[in-house]
């Protein structure tokens, strides 16, 4: 109907065709308790407000990239990556202490 326009977000959204880049979201990683055969989803847009998980940002902001599914295979506590440039994602690699992070500003790309 006519002057219904505005409510058909987010179809009349820019989407970019190519990706956008993900941002440092903390500097140190998270611990969190993986329970065995629960799917979890890793934030790799780096936008989510509720690390190390995605909240939906990466969507709603329209960057184009996904989270990262995974399934944990055994009940165990573990480090998330926070900062993004992890090697072994979702797992924190030590990356975060690298200068090239730790020089980054939080919410920027590296
Ligand atoms: S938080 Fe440690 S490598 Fe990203």
């Amino acid at each position: 109907t006519r002057g219904a326009s505005h409510l058909s977000w987010p179809q009349g959204r820019w989407f970019p065709r190519v990706p956008a880049k993900s941002v440092v979201a903390l500097k140190t990683p998270i611990k969190v308790e993986l329970v065995a055969g629960k799917i979890y989803r890793w934030c790799v847009c780096g936008r989510s407000k509720k690390q190390p998980f995605c909240d939906g940002s990466h969507f709603f902001q329209g960057t184009g990239l996904s989270p990262l599914k995974f399934k944990a295979q055994e009940t165990r506590t573990v480090a998330l990556c926070t900062c993004k440039a992890t090697q072994k994602p979702p797992y924190c690699d030590g990356t975060h202490r690298s200068e090239r992070v730790q020089k980054a500003e939080v919410g920027s790309p590296l």
